[in-house]
């Protein structure tokens, strides 16, 4: 498979491994509603509020969405990532330039991207999907980099987004389209959008909850051959015969007899068959419904057309195609915002932000956006929850602290808590609450890898579990057993979590703090100072020993 290379590529590859592992720290001020919403909102880089939220939310999030810079040039976007590499230390906080002018903007943006997107698909859920927006400009590198990252198997979509707005200027071509690129953790997992475009007439059948098709089908694909229908073979009227019309498929071998809608007795009819292997299954089964490729519930019946019909029971009705229409434009969204209170350019409209996440059937999903700009995704997230009573959660990065505690937790604040528009009106708020955050100066390990004074247990849990299992915490952090995954508990000793002044605050494993341990039936895993048990004793207990902070090389 072809790949793609830039300058600075081979630094960048696992630049994300380097980022130092920061602190949440929350603002009760800039906060709004119930702190323990779920939500949240971060102030800061995102290439390093990313790597502080992975403790907490690796593999949970089911919906990615980005809205990065376009690189066109134009933005005026400054590259800032500290990454080890001579070259790529003289960009360190220089505005990104136009064409022509800056002949490493396209390496810029891919340094830039790289380490993010391999960070943003860490927190991706088995069935989880990240929805990128993009132009024409970037979008060539942007798949070249998904393919790397997330496999070419799993893209789900190249949406074209088809915008709105004032078109009616003269250009040699006027371009009205831009692209939501979608990939999945895993394809196979991402389950059917639960949704059907809306474009779609309402007397499509894609409305109805069965769908219906007759298997006969005759053509050089599918030669004449029989099935035989079984004694009680279903027919969908009650009582009746059937022989089959001259010179029409299927021959019927004797005339059919229906009573009570079954089949009396066993009956050959021979035609060319579409899905024959499902109809013989079905007859296998006893002519109970079976499961196809898709998982439907699948039947065969026999008509009084003279016909045998598949019939699928549609569980959801899914349609979406990958054009994206009347989603809402910039222009119309600026101007919302702005008779709202707030003002921010090319903001992402609330429509296109709403139907990407009804794409994901889960309505408690978590939601991921760290290029938050005006907080578009949060806005979508709570205006979907109020029309559907889903419990959607968001999490919101944005790296502009004006930006992000003037703009970004403004809006959702107006939009969840109401607000009085520019014209006075009251407007009702949608309810919800966040947690505004931003990230601590130093990092959780201090430059002697020693982990920093002020860190609290609950901090440690997180970052040991993820490091342990690489998954996010789900525990509450208030015992020294973490939890158990996949068999294998989880210990930490740390900052006195046993209460025990004994040695070192009992952050030390000997024979008495192992006796004060929640006990488990099973293989152990022990994140402490120092160990005090010898190797038989470790060995006899099933533990493995891992001392802070040296295991803890994530
Ligand atoms: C195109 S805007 C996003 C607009 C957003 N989708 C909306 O509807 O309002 C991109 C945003 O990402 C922010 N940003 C750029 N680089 C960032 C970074 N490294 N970390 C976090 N945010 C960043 C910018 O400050 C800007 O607000």
């Amino acid at each position: 498979m072809p790949t793609l290379n830039w300058i600075g590529k081979e630094a960048v590859v696992r630049h994300h491994k380097e980022v130092p592992f920061r602190l949440l720290e929350p603002d009760k001020k800039l906060s709004h509603g119930d702190p323990t919403s779920g939500n949240l909102i971060v102030e800061g880089d995102n290439l390093h509020a990313l790597k502080a939220l992975l403790p907490r939310y690796a593999g949970k999030v089911q919906c990615i969405y980005i809205d990065p810079p376009y690189n066109t040039g134009k933005e005026g976007w400054i590259y800032n990532d500290n990454v080890n590499s001579p070259e790529i230390s003289r960009w360190l906080g220089q505005t990104v330039g136009k064409e022509a002018e800056d002949l490493s903007r396209h390496d810029k943006w891919l340094c830039m991207m790289y380490p993010r997107l391999v960070l943003l698909k860490q927190f991706l859920s088995e069935n989880g999907v990240i929805f990128i927006s993009i132009d024409d400009n970037a979008l060539p590198l942007l798949l070249f980099l998904l393919d790397e990252i997330f496999g070419k198997r799993n893209q789900l979509a190249v949406f074209c987004w088809r915008t709105e707005g004032n078109f009616d200027n003269q250009a040699k071509v006027k371009i009205c389209h831009e692209y939501v690129v979608s990939y999945c953790l895993k394809i196979e997992n991402f389950p059917h959008p639960p949704i059907i475009d809306p474009a779609i007439d309402s007397s499509s059948k894609l409305f109805r909850d069965q769908i219906r098709n007759t298997i006969v089908k005759n053509g050089p694909k599918n030669p004449v051959s029989p099935i035989k229908l079984p004694k009680g073979f279903p027919a969908n009227f009650e009582r009746g015969r059937l022989t089959g019309a001259k010179g029409a498929w299927p021959v019927f071998s004797e005339e059919a007899i229906i009573e009570d809608g079954k089949l009396v007795s066993e009956v050959e009819v021979s035609s060319g068959w579409s899905s024959k292997a499902l109809a013989e299954e079905f007859i296998k089964s006893g002519c109970k419904p079976i499961l196809d490729g898709k998982g439907q519930t699948t039947y065969f019946e026999l008509v009084s057309s003279g016909t045998v019909e598949i019939v699928k029971d549609r569980k959801t009705s899914s349609h979406v195609v990958s054009v994206l229409q009347q989603k809402g434009s910039t222009q119309n969204t600026s101007s919302a915002l702005s008779k709202m209170g707030i003002k921010f350019d090319y903001p992402k409209p609330v429509e296109l932000l709403s139907y990407l996440i009804s794409m994901i059937a889960d309505k408690e999903a978590l939601i991921l956006d760290s290029f938050a700009g005006s907080g578009t995704t949060a806005h979508a997230v709570l205006k979907q929850n109020t029309e559907d009573g889903g419990d959607r959660k968001f999490i919101l990065v944005e790296l502009g602290k004006d930006i992000c505690k003037d703009i970004t937790a403004e809006r959702v604040r107006r939009v969840a808590g109401g607000y009085t528009n520019a014209k006075g009106e009251k407007v009702e708020g949608l309810g919800g609450g966040f947690q505004y955050c931003r990230l601590s100066k130093d990092p959780l390990f201090d430059a002697t890898g020693a982990v920093r004074e002020d860190v609290r247990f609950a901090q440690l849990a997180e970052f040991v579990w993820f490091a342990e299992t690489g998954t996010g915490f789900i525990g509450k952090a208030n015992s020294p057993l973490l939890g158990v995954h996949q068999g294998m508990a989880v210990y930490l000793l740390y900052n006195g979590i046993l209460k025990d002044k004994s040695v070192d605050g009992g952050n030390v494993l000997t024979a008495s703090v192992l006796a004060l341990l929640p006990p488990h039936d099973g293989p152990k895993v022990i994140y402490a100072a120092a160990s005090r048990l010898g190797a038989p004793r470790l060995q006899r207990e099933r533990i493995v020993f891992k001392q802070t902070p040296y295991a803890l090389d994530v």
